[in-house]
């Protein structure tokens, strides 16, 4: 059967785009650049993703369209079956992040119409933790479902399913085609209207002043590389699958370095949106912007609905928009990170298309509903603390040494490129890769073992009691170890969709 192919250049930059664009770029970005340093932050920011980013989605790039497979089919292709298993164990970690990512959407879903009356009233983090999440129940206790957040759930993964359901060019490509575009004229409309509020520049300073002791702190650099990771969907599997679907004679680098500055852009409109509505909110309540500051949900679901709150004229209807480009990044997001999956499983078990959405996509959205019981919230920051800590970093440390230095692949990827794009890669690609980058996520994956596991497990909801240092360290070791496990338990059966089949498309 003939591989489903983009309908055109810009249909691929658009969804590689929207799966960059997500949620870690709205909500993620403006809070860890204002902790990790201000304006200094933009320091490490920048090299990791010049250094890191970029140069990882260049080879990602590559991989998928010179191999023409999801990420494990690529992998087998490219190294003669023994990587299979490093494909699954990314296509495990965006099934884990697509169950509860969905849930987060569909927080914003509700808060888009919580938007126009105000609903969440004037105490915003009762609102949010007692009413809408009804979060009641001790930690590791599911609760009863929440209906408030089931029901968005539910549309959330309609939206997405049907969309995988359309196809490539006619299902994921239309919808970035559509979403992004509105996207990027909303989130205008919101940042326009956040930085002319009264107190905007107050916000401005606190987010761009920059404290350059931070940039000697290795933490800071940890939280460079890590959201660079996040926010460019790199080893996620997700690149090297949308890749795959890039006609023949196509670009490879000069899409990559515009998918990441793209990104990048967004990102930092996003942190002038955001603080330029903080300093707002400082300046009404007389307060440092230090105080009103908060991170990840806190952000997004307590602070930006009490701005809202204050807010001058049309405030209904500034909250419904930017509400809406969380719910809209989100979806260009989930869509590609539910992607690695569907064309994992069709192409491994020779499955068509319709079945691996159905199957691949309805497992991962029956699991989501645990996220949408009372205890929903303590469940997700648990999967969310070990996936960042286990999953994206490592396994994109795993892949560049695996692939640069043991494979020695570097020259061959680099030949592909250079033969289609309008940039030819310099030897600054290849030093990135294998030398820069693992000796900074090396340092990132050992220093974060010994500070952050070796202390209290800190979430975004507090200090669990309960959690031992000892269960954080098992438990995460055991994950990894699970997911490498399943990899190559998996690797062991055969392609549906063999050698036999490339060489024919080929
Ligand atoms: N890249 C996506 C985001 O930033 C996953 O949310």
């Amino acid at each position: 059967m003939e591989r489903s192919q983009w309908g055109t250049r810009a249909g691929f930059v658009m969804a590689a785009v929207g799966s960059a664009v997500g949620l870690g770029n709205i909500w993620r970005f403006p809070y860890v650049a204002y902790e990790n340093g201000g304006g200094a932050f933009f320091i490490p920011y920048l090299f990791a993703l010049l250094t890191a980013g970029i140069p990882i989605l260049i080879m990602e790039f590559t991989i998928g369209h010179k191999f023409r497979g999801s990420a494990p089919l690529s992998f087998f292709r490219m190294s003669g079956k023994k990587l299979e298993w490093m494909g699954w164990w990314a296509i495990f970690v965006s099934f884990v992040i697509s169950t509860y990512y969905a849930v987060i959407i569909a927080w914003s879903m509700r808060y888009t119409i919580f938007s126009f009356n105000q609903a969440w009233g004037s105490d915003t983090e009762a609102f949010l933790f007692n009413d809408f999440l009804q979060l009641t129940v001790t930690p590791g206790q599911t609760g009863g479902l929440v209906w408030g957040v089931l029901i968005p759930l539910a549309l959330v993964w309609i939206i997405t399913l049907g969309i995988l359901f359309a196809g490539v060019k006619k299902g994921i490509e239309l919808a970035n085609r559509i979403f992004i575009p509105t996207l990027v004229v909303i989130f205008l409309v919101v940042v326009i209207r956040a930085v002319t509020l009264d107190g905007a520049s107050l916000g401005l300073d606190a987010f761009f002043k920059p404290n350059f002791d931070a940039i000697l702190n290795p933490q800071v650099w940890v939280a460079a590389y890590g959201h660079i990771f996040f926010s460019l969907s790199v080893a996620f599997a997700i690149m090297i699958t949308y890749a795959s679907y890039l006609p023949k004679k196509s670009d490879i680098t000069n899409n990559a370095f515009i998918t990441g500055f793209a990104n990048s852009a967004f990102e930092l409109l996003a942190g002038i949106g955001v603080f330029a509505a903080l300093g707002f909110m400082a300046n009404q309540q007389g307060v440092a912007v230090a105080d009103v500051a908060a991170a990840g949900v806190g952000l997004a679901f307590v602070v930006f609905p009490q701005i809202i709150n204050e807010f001058p004229g049309f405030n209904g209807l500034f909250g419904a928009l930017f509400f809406l480009s969380l719910t809209l990044a989100g979806l260009t997001s989930l869509i590609s990170i539910t992607e690695t999956y569907v064309a994992g499983f069709s192409e491994k078990f020779g499955i068509s298309r319709n079945k691996a959405v159905a199957l691949g996509g309805g497992l991962a959205a029956i699991i989501s509903i645990l996220f949408a019981t009372q205890g929903g919230l303590f469940f997700l920051d648990v999967a969310d603390y070990f996936i960042n800590q286990f999953g994206v970093a490592a396994i994109g440390l795993v892949e560049v040494v695996l692939i640069v230095w043991v494979f020695r692949k570097a020259d061959m990827l680099k030949g592909h490129a250079d033969a289609i794009s309008d940039i030819r890669l310099g030897g600054w690609w290849k030093i990135c890769l294998g030398i820069v980058t693992p000796i900074v996520l090396g340092y990132m994956m050992f220093g974060l073992f010994k500070t952050n596991l070796l202390k209290e497990f800190d979430t975004e909801t507090g200090n669990y009691e309960g959690y031992s240092d000892t269960f954080i360290m098992l438990g995460g070791t055991a994950v990894a170890l699970g997911a490498i496990l399943l990899g190559i338990l998996l690797s062991v059966g055969k392609w549906h969709k063999d050698h036999a089949q490339f060489e024919e498309d080929k």
